[in-house]
């Protein structure tokens, strides 16, 4: 059997988890907090800072891990790769390096600039104001995306027209950033429909896997501010009504360009999960970001469709030899995350849920624990998503009423969104891509 180590506390990591148990892994886990999700698939676990490098190793070599599968991007873009590889532990994720794909925006977008990425945006980095109100000027004010150059926990962007609505609200924010030294990013705002793609990568090859669309903003109707996901929905065909095979294709061909440069640009290659969001536009595909890692909620998307190994999958990765000798079932997924009231503004904490399992496996709904906490057996929320429900079944329509079934099964002071996934949403997204390609 193989040992193998996840890292972090969330979602995202709960279904990593279960996906290398159902690849026939011994699981362990290094997390945060405790995910009782990960706590009852593990053999052991630790609860500590999920960036103190010497204590993961320290626990990998005490339970002869073979390798570690890294969740989060904040161990990452601060070099966990580098640290337990070099401490003997191979890993799946890129290295300090490559993460700054995810962990800055400033690298990330001059790279895609010199290595002509089709998908690129225009863009300029500021590190003071100077220089800001010519270049408003130049391009239009309502032409514009701040984005601060570090993580933000995807709570960060904000949009000329969602969230500024004037060169003074433009101006105030900029000011803010570099109050908080932050530098920041003016780039271009484009229109359109965005869809999520996921990938394998061991350096060379990008291996995609079914698209998803995320749920950025916190209440129904895309309203409200943006949260690290509300939900997510994949279609049984792998794609979206508004997104073509072509268009697939064109989206891996910018990442494997991507992946490319980073090894010309930096010697190093980039191992691991690639996420690449994408927006269809009226002028093409447009790269809206990469993270190094696994989306959240994403990846209960896609991982539970896995039909190959995982384990397996996961080694290939680490030497260097992918191929696409696996594939996902043909079928439909809703996820719908569960978050405590008030998030993610003033999110209530400490909040005990009870979650009515049985009830849970008779509809066959999915649950993974997301930021919530297990103090002897009860659950307790944080200031971020608890709960991901997860419905699958051969079409958006089954899914959507099984992930909905699901979420009744889940008390506590918790809120979500109901139109993740419904004909309705889908269906506003088809005919606002129409529009725009008109
Ligand atoms: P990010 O954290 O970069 O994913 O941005 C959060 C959200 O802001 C994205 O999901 C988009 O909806 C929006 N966004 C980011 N960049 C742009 C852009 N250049 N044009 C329009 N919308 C954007
Ligand atoms: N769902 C967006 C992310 O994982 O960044």
């Amino acid at each position: 059997m193989v040992n193998c180590l996840i890292v972090g506390h969330g979602a995202r990591e709960h279904v990593i988890g279960e996906t290398l148990v159902r690849g026939g892994a011994n699981l362990f886990a290094f997390m945060s907090f405790k995910n009782a999700g990960l706590e009852d698939l593990s053999k052991n676990i630790k609860i500590h800072s999920e960036t103190d490098f010497q204590e993961i190793l320290n626990f990998s070599r005490k339970n002869k891990i073979d390798f570690a599968v890294i969740g989060p991007e904040a161990p990452l873009v601060v070099g966990i790769v580098d640290a337990l590889e070099k401490g003997g532990i191979p890993c799946v994720g890129p290295k300090i390096e490559a993460a700054q794909l995810e962990g800055s925006k400033v690298f990330m977008r001059s790279l895609l600039e010199k290595y002509k990425i089709p998908s690129n945006l225009k863009n300029k980095m500021f590190d003071s104001m100077e220089g800001v109100e010519s270049y408003l000027k130049d391009v239009g004010q309502e032409n514009i995306v701040v984005k601060p150059e570090g993580l933000t926990g995807g709570k960060g962007v904000k949009v000329f027209g969602d969230h500024l609505f004037s060169k003074e609200d433009i101006l105030e924010y900029c000011k803010e950033l570099l109050d908080n030294k932050n530098r920041f990013l003016l780039e271009e705002r484009c229109e359109g429909e965005e869809f999520t793609l996921q990938a394998f990568v061991d350096g060379k090859d990008v291996i995609g896997s079914p698209l998803v669309q995320d749920h950025k903003r916190a209440y129904e109707d895309d309203k409200g501010p943006n949260t690290g996901g509300m939900g997510s929905y994949s279609i049984e065909d792998h794609l979206m009504p508004f997104i073509t095979q072509n268009d697939v294709n064109e989206a891996l061909a910018d990442m494997k360009k991507s992946v490319a440069a980073v090894k010309a640009e930096t010697g190093t290659e980039y191992k691991g999960f690639l996420y690449g969001q994408f927006m269809k536009t009226a002028d093409g595909l447009k790269l809206i970001e990469f993270n190094s890692r696994w989306g959240d909620p994403e990846a209960m998307n896609v991982l539970p469709l896995l039909k190959g190994n995982f384990v397996e999958i996961c080694w290939a990765i680490i030497n260097g030899n992918l191929s696409k000798n696996f594939e996902f079932e043909k079928k439909a997924t809703v996820c719908k995350y569960l978050a405590p009231e008030g998030y993610p503004v003033n999110p209530k904490r400490d909040e005990l849920i009870t979650i009515d399992k049985k009830k849970l496996e008779k509809i066959g709904a999915n649950h993974y624990y997301a930021s919530v906490y297990r103090e002897g057996n009860n659950i307790y929320t944080t200031s971020s998503r608890a709960i991901g429900i997860l419905g699958i079944a051969n079409s958006l329509e089954e899914a959507e009423k099984i992930a909905e079934k699901g979420v009744g099964c889940v008390e506590g002071k918790l809120f979500h969104r109901k139109d993740v996934g419904t004909r309705e949403i889908l269906q506003k997204r088809i005919d606002h891509m129409k529009t725009l390609l008109k």
